[in-house]
């Protein structure tokens, strides 16, 4: 049985100070134990989000991480400097950053690779644009994206995907729950093919405008193990969606 991650991708959003005031509001109804959830504030926020939820069951993740260990890469961050505050999680390879930060497969990797030596769980984002899906090549962009991203990696159950069809981001358009577990059952294949049985244990999300009136036929669907959410996350709505079942 694979557990629920219910994880929030803040973006560039919230002071630290907003970070904390969204805890003192919500923290006690993110705090379950029969899901895993997840807030991945921006890197200013994240010691005093981890400070705010130590005791809770919320875990802390980064939005980003470079995969060298040091050096003189100006306005990056390290896996180290994550783990050494208490950040459990990293989202790697967001469209966002793939969109604006040139971000390829081939640097998604080797992020992937640095974040599980680290420790860290990393959240894999793939996902293919609307030209791409109506060319209907949705399984050829995320194919190679699961290919290409995990080369050279071991089979573990520490990573988790999310599968974001780029059109659903922030659009308020959400892919039928049909798409989204046809796309997410294409992807635990595609993982089979190269990790065998691992698959069954890798946790699949999927993301692009998932909200309360959403998430629960979202949720049912058998390949799908989660959420990764954006917009919703800012706001009550979250505890809504982390108790989607209650
Ligand atoms: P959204 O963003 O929920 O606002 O569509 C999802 C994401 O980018 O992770």
């Amino acid at each position: 049985m694979r557990k629920k991650v219910i994880a929030g991708n803040w973006k560039m959003n919230k002071t630290a100070s907003e970070a904390k005031a969204f805890f003192d509001e919500l923290l006690s109804d993110i705090n379950v134990t029969d899901k895993e959830v997840v807030i991945c504030p921006t890197f200013t926020s994240l010691s005093a989000a981890v400070e705010k939820c130590s005791g809770s069951h919320v875990g802390i993740g980064a939005q980003n991480v470079h995969y060298e260990k040091s050096g003189a890469y100006t306005g990056e961050v390290t896996c180290e400097m994550l783990t050494e505050l208490g950040v459990k999680y990293v989202i790697i390879g967001h469209s966002e950053r793939r969109m604006y930060f040139a971000e390829t497969n081939g640097s998604v990797n080797k992020k992937v690779s640095a974040a599980l030596n680290a420790g860290l769980t990393p959240i894999m984002c793939i996902g293919e644009s609307l030209a791409e899906r109506e060319r209907g090549e949705m399984e050829r962009v995320v194919g190679s994206e699961i290919t290409e991203g995990l080369s050279g990696i071991e089979p573990t159950d520490k990573l988790i995907i999310a599968y974001e069809p780029i059109w659903a981001i922030g659009t308020g358009v959400t892919a039928t729950d049909e798409q989204a577990q046809e796309a997410c059952a294409f992807i635990r294949a595609t993982i089979r093919g190269i990790w065998g049985d691992t698959a069954d244990k890798v946790r699949i999300l999927y993301g692009g405008s998932v909200k309360p009136a959403n998430i629960k036929t979202l949720m049912a669907s058998n390949d799908i193990d989660g959420a990764l959410v954006g917009g919703a996350s800012l706001k009550a709505d979250f505890a809504q969606l982390v108790n989607y079942d209650k």
